[in-house]
Formats: structure tokens, C-alpha cells, sequence
């Protein structure tokens, strides 16, 4: 029978960080999400062995009754498959530094996915998404693609424009990994336990309201009290771990909250609130790239490397934290199910926000199921939250724009416009310093 089905999954970008948690995510939900098939693939063959020998290792001592494999070559990957979960970063961390350290270069915050350094990062990803839905589409054409590649914004922005009659489903767990720290500030466990209405854009957006999923009972109160104190911010047991770039954006959410106490912040609108002092706090030599390379990536790789050395992946690190993984397991257990579970998406607005243009990306809540997702109906933008959103939007567009046109001047505009860029001269010379860098990925700038 249907119940019956098992699931066959492919991770593009097997040589991901955050595979090895997300394998073991899968099979610790294998009671809901059976699988039979388990694929990776990336396009760097070495990389993805080091992460798939550990992997395969993993795979014969918890689940051998799945087939486990990985490749780089497209047909073998997206044969036969379900569901692609799309994990890539074009250009990996090399170029995430230099998103990061070029602007900084001109007093210009240096970021992953916002600002210039995010703009330039979706630009470099169009290509290479679009490229990944169409071999999908040609090999197994009923398959959904989970995508959470970075910078989603502009990712679901080409999805809308160039593929707009793909499976293919933008998600970011920032929302969620936030609602789990208020889930924690009331005293409750994690996000399935609230209910919310959020908007806004990916890395941007507002909650206006927070209430426990169980009683109805309404958080907003607790959770202002809190926020306006701390931030984000829990401490003790739960921020053990937290690395000092998080422990200190999760505090900064005290600082936006206070610009507009309306609703409850992303924790990424820091970069647009307060630019200034992202600038000012920043170390150009030292970013959150060198962060990564110091430990996660160390971590993860070292990991993968004493598993296949010993042969056994027994005690591992991943077994206890698994939240972002999980988070992809619900929602394709959402649209293998048809359950109409609420998570968010990035998905053209349609009058999800009532007062912003129908065809512009959005990030609300949606209903996931077997036809996909459905947007909910979030009212109308705070007038200050709207000004906001549209500069925001129109830049995110512009660098599409910018991809279809091969044009110079969408891509310079993209930046001059961005809240984080003080001006068109330095907007330039920005832009001027990623083209020579960029050149393996993006279109030439004409
Ligand atoms: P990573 O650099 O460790 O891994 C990415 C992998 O993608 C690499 O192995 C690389 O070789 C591969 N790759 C690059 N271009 C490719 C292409 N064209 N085809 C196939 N493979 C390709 O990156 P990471 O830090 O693990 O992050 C993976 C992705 O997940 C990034 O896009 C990141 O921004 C994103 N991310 C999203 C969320 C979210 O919830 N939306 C959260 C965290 C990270
Ligand atoms: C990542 O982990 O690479 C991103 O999700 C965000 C970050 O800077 O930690």
C-alpha cells in the first residue's frame, strides 16, 4: 500500500557540512521517512569521499537495508530518486571569504547572504540551481527538490522567473532554529510546540505573533520581556555550544527589537539595522568563514576521517545535534504524507502579504503537502517592516535581473540600493573587485 512506500533521496552537495547530521537525521526518522535508496552528489569528487567513506560507514551500521552511494556523475544521480535535497555552496568556502572580506575592504559589511557578499553568492547560484532542477526534471520528473542552498532569496527569485512550473521548494531553518529559542524562553521544548504568524523575506522577516500550540495561550508577552533583555539569548545549558559570532547575534536581537518592539526580529536584520556596527565589530582579516575553518568544517572533516580510520562510527558527534537536519526530515515527511503541516517557504507573495507586490518573493508560513506548498495569509507589512522589504526585494530582483540581462548596471544598482552599501561609488568598487574573482561562475557583466 502507499503507507508501504519507501523513499529514495539524493543530497546535492554531498560534501556538504552538514551531511553527516543530516544522514544520521534520516535514519533516526526512519520510522516516519523510510527510505530504500540514499544518494549523494557533488562536483568535487574529493571532497564528497571524505564525507561519503564516513557516510557509507554510518549507513552499513545503522541501516543497511538502505542502498547507500555517492557520485558525481548527474544521470546516476538523479535517476531514480524522490526527493533531491539541495546543500551546495558555489565556489565552497573560498569564495564565501571573499564575499565577506571584499566589501570590508571599503567599510561595507561582509556577510554570507546579505549585502553585496550575499548578492554576489545568489548570483553565483542561479546557474548551478537551475542547472541541478533541470537534470531532475529529465531524470525523474515526479521528484520534489528541498532546496536550502544560499542565497535562498535570490535562489526562489530565478526559480520563479526561469522555472516557475518546477518542484522545487526554497526553505531556510532560521526561522524555526528561532522559534526553538523561544520555544526554550517559555519553558516549552522546540518549535512544533508553537504556533506563529511570521513575514517577511528570507533573512528578513517579523514575527507578529507567538502562541503555544497546545493551550493557545499567547507568548508575545513573555517573549518581548525576554528579547527586550537578552536578545535571543538563553545562556546555561542551552548556549553551551553556541558558537561567539551566534552568542553575539542572538544578543544583538535586544538592539532590533527595540528599533521596532511591533514584532519579533530575524536575527539577520542586524545587517540592515545596523550596519555601522556589523562594520566596526568586524575583524577583516578574520571572518565568519575563518570561524568555520577553525571548527565546523575542522570538526566535521576530522570527524570523517577517525570514522573511516577506525573503521566504525560508533560514539560519533552528530548523534545529539541534529536540529537543521530534522527540520528538512518534517517537511519531506510533509509532502510524502500530504499532512498540510505549517513551516515557511519562499514562494511568490500571491497576497500572502497583503499589502506587498503579488509577484515579489515572500517567506511566510505555508501549508506543506503532496501538491506542495500553500501559502497562508499573513495581513498587511507594518509600514516600516514594508519600506524595508521593498528596497530589500527590488535588490534581490535586480541581481536576477543582472543573471538574465548580463547586465553590469542591475548588478551595481543591486548593491547601491542595499541598505548596507552607503553609496553608488563605493557600490561599484565593490562590485568592481568580485567580477575578476567571480568569473568561473557568474555571466559576464556586460
Ligand atoms: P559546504 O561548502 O560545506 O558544502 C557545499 C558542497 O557543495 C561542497 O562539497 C561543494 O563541492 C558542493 N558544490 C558546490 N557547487 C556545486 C555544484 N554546482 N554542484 C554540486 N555540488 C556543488 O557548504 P555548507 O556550509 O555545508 O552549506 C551548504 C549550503 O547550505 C550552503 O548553500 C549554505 O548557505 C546552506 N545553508 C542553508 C541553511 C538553510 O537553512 N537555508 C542553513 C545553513 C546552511
Ligand atoms: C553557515 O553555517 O554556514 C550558515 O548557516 C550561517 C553561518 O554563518 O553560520
Amino acid at each position: 500500500s502507499a503507507t508501504d512506500k519507501r523513499y529514495s533521496v539524493v543530497i546535492a552537495g554531498g560534501g556538504s557540512t552538514f551531511t553527516p547530521g543530516f544522514v544520521l537525521s534520516l535514519i533516526a526518522n526512519e520510522d516516519r521517512f523510510p527510505l530504500r535508496k540514499l544518494k549523494f552528489y557533488d562536483n568535487d569528487e574529493e571532497r564528497q569521499k571524505k564525507i561519503g567513506d564516513a557516510c557509507a560507514i554510518i549507513m552499513k551500521e545503522r541501516a543497511p537495508q538502505i542502498e547507500f552511494s555517492y557520485t558525481t556523475d548527474p544521470e546516476e544521480a538523479f535517476t531514480d530518486v524522490d526527493f533531491v535535497m539541495g546543500s551546495i555552496r558555489v565556489g565552497k568556502y573560498h569564495m564565501r571569504e571573499l564575499d565577506e572580506k571584499i566589501p570590508l575592504r571599503y567599510g561595507v559589511n561582509g556577510q554570507e547572504t546579505t549585502g553585496p557578499g550575499g548578492m554576489a553568492y545568489g548570483l553565483r547560484s542561479i546557474p548551478a540551481i537551475i542547472e541541478i532542477i533541470d537534470w531532475m526534471e529529465k531524470y525523474s520528473p515526479n521528484a520534489w527538490m528541498i532546496n536550502y542552498s544560499n542565497t535562498i532569496a535570490i535562489v526562489a527569485e530565478a526559480c520563479r522567473r526561469l522555472r516557475p512550473h518546477a518542484k522545487v521548494i526554497n526553505i531556510c531553518d532560521m526561522p524555526v532554529a528561532l522559534m526553538t529559542r523561544m520555544a526554550q524562553i517559555c519553558g516549552l521544548n522546540d518549535y512544533h510546540d508553537l504556533d506563529v504568524n511570521y513575514y517577511g523575506l528570507n533573512h528578513f522577516g517579523w514575527w507578529k505573533e507567538v502562541r503555544d500550540k497546545k493551550t493557545g495561550q499567547d507568548l508575545m508577552p513573555k517573549l518581548r520581556d525576554h528579547i527586550a533583555q537578552n536578545g535571543y539569548w538563553i545562556g546555561g545549558q542551552f548556549d553551551q555550544e553556541t558558537e561567539k559570532s551566534w552568542a553575539e547575534t542572538y544578543k544583538k536581537a535586544k538592539d532590533c527589537y527595540a528599533l521596532d518592539p511591533e514584532a519579533l526580529p530575524n536575527t539577520y536584520l542586524q545587517y540592515y539595522y545596523f550596519p555601522q556596527y556589523e562594520v566596526a565589530n568586524a575583524d577583516p582579516h578574520h571572518t565568519r568563514t575563518d570561524e568555520i575553518r577553525e571548527y565546523r568544517q575542522k570538526i566535521v572533516f576530522d570527524e570523517c576521517a577517525r570514522i573511516v580510520q577506525a573503521g566504525t562510527a560508533k560514539g560519533n558527534i552528530w548523534e545529539a545535534s541534529i536540529e537543521h537536519s530534522n527540520y528538512i526530515v518534517d517537511i519531506c515527511h510533509a509532502i510524502a504524507y500530504n499532512t498540510h503541516e505549517k513551516f515557511f517557504a519562499n514562494i511568490p507573495n500571491n497576497g500572502a502579504i497583503a499589502n506587498i507586490d503579488p509577484d515579489s518573493v515572500v517567506e511566510v508560513p505555508c501549508w506543506f503537502g503532496a501538491d506542495g506548498v500553500q501559502p497562508m495569509a499573513t495581513g498587511n507589512a507594518g509600514e516600516f517592516e514594508r519600506g524595508m522589504m521593498m528596497e530589500q526585494q527590488t535588490c534581490e530582483k535586480l541581481v536576477v535581473d543582472a543573471y538574465e540581462q548580463h547586465s553590469y548596471n542591475k548588478m551595481w544598482q543591486a548593491f547601491a540600493l542595499n541598505k548596507t552599501v552607503p553609496d553608488a561609488a563605493i557600490a561599484k568598487k565593490i562590485l568592481d573587485d568580485m567580477i575578476p574573482v567571480n568569473k568561473p561562475y557568474w555571466p559576464e557583466l556586460k
